[in-house]
């Protein structure tokens, strides 16, 4: 493979255009199903599980982050595929990940809520670990002062800033890390090192600077060994990223029992972003848009009923592309419109079904209520994304029912 090569990203729309098979729906399921509609193909998630796992080695190297793998039957192909360590960010996540996974008989998981959760999410989140006393729940920290509010049953990853300048604290400030590392004592597992900026389009050059970010990061690991710390995990890189984590030779100055393992969750479902920042690496698109076009505004413009309501479009243009059509250009959306250019080929018929590539598939997923999950090709199952969206938690507020509205204010005018 040529390692150092920019993608084309006209070149990889039209190849992932040409190789994207559409879903097969039966004539009544089309008949019936209305769209935009998420669609899922649990065939190509277990084939993409396999090449994540093929190319970490073994679920050892591998820690999911299931912000994409919303849907509870897509997690446990995960943890039927052999994982058992898995990341996420919101409470959620981690309320539906511990549920959908014991259901299935798999309570042993290790969760790294990879976020600097404050407030009342912090007691949400004991809460979940003492329900599922045999899953072990950790938590990022970036200070000392914040390790005292992590609820005792949690753990405690140090959170390092490698540049990306999001959360964490920056790696040269050892001193505060340390310090975090002795307030954590025993309930340290290590540290998360997330480089989510690393996104370059010249994967050489990516290369380069995931491995110059990881150098201080094993140099703070061997300082927490010498201080005395348990031996931990290093937690690094996303998609764009952990190949290159993968490949750098520096691992093996990690300190004696410490482990380094890799995040990236987008290869569950794959999308055009991805396979921009790496041509031909094995992922297959496994979530798609399913749209019908609406209208023929003018000669060479056909506009489908996906906007971003349904798709994700703060991840540049094209927002998609259609699988199996690479005459067709998504350009710019609005809330319920995806108007696309006909630049070859037939302008599809009015209601004629096209699915589509999302660029971002991760917040498009988490637009949906449901899924329709395909298994050989065509539907099998509607499922919930029972993780998508945030919990309020229990406010002491009375619950309105879904068609309830508050009585009318006592002395209003009348209307
Ligand atoms: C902390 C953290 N870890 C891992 C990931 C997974 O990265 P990717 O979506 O590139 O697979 C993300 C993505 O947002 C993240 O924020």
């Amino acid at each position: 493979m040529d390692r150092t090569a920019t993608g084309d990203p006209a070149a990889t729309f039209e190849r992932l255009a040409r190789a994207t098979e559409p879903p097969r729906l039966a004539p009544d399921l089309a008949a019936t199903l209305l769209t935009p509609a998420l669609l899922i193909d649990l065939d190509r998630v277990r084939a993409n599980a396999a090449r994540a796992l093929e190319l970490c080695g073994g679920p050892g190297r591998w820690r999911p982050h299931v912000k994409t793998a919303k849907v509870p039957a897509v997690q446990v192909e995960l943890a039927r595929a052999g994982v058992r360590r898995f990341k996420c960010a919101t409470t959620r996540e981690l309320a539906v990940l511990l549920a959908a996974l014991a259901r299935d008989g798999v309570e042993d998981v290790d969760v790294l809520v990879a976020y600097p959760h404050a407030g009342p999410a912090l007691g949400r989140i004991a809460a979940l670990a003492r329900a599922h006393p045999r899953a072990a729940v950790s938590l990022l920290v970036e200070d000392g002062a914040s390790v005292g509010e992590v609820p005792a049953e949690v753990g405690i990853f140090l959170d390092v800033n490698g540049g990306m300048d999001r959360t964490g604290r920056p790696v040269a400030d050892r001193a505060a890390l340390l310090d975090a590392a002795r307030a954590a004592g025993a309930r340290l597992r290590g540290v998360h090192a997330y480089d989510g900026h690393r996104h370059e389009p010249d994967r050489g050059e990516r290369e380069r600077l995931v491995h110059a970010g990881l150098d201080p990061v094993v140099e703070l690991c061997a300082a927490l060994a010498a201080a005395g710390a348990p031996a931990g995990e290093v937690v690094t890189s996303g998609t764009p990223g952990f190949r290159a984590a993968l490949s750098w030779p520096g691992w093996t100055a990690l300190p004696e029992g410490w482990a380094h393992r890799v995040s990236p969750g987008t290869v569950v479902y794959h999308d055009l972003r991805s396979e921009e920042l790496d041509p031909g690496g094995g992922f297959a698109p496994a979530a798609l848009v399913l749209s019908r076009a609406v209208s023929r505004p003018r000669a060479g413009r056909v506009t489908l009923d996906a906007g971003s309501k349904a798709l994700a479009a703060e991840a540049g243009e094209p927002c998609a592309l259609v699988a199996g059509r690479p005459g067709l250009v998504p350009r710019t959306p609005s809330e319920e419109h995806l108007p696309v250019d006909v630049v070859a080929g037939e302008p599809p018929a009015r209601g004629e079904l096209l699915a589509l590539v999302p660029r971002h598939v991760c917040p498009t997923v988490n637009l949906a209520e449901e899924a329709v999950l395909l298994e050989g090709g065509a539907p099998v199952a509607v499922a919930g994304v029972g993780a998508r969206a945030h919990e309020l938690g229990a406010p002491a507020l009375p619950r309105l029912g879904e068609l309830d509205a508050l009585p009318p204010p006592s002395g209003g005018a009348a209307p």
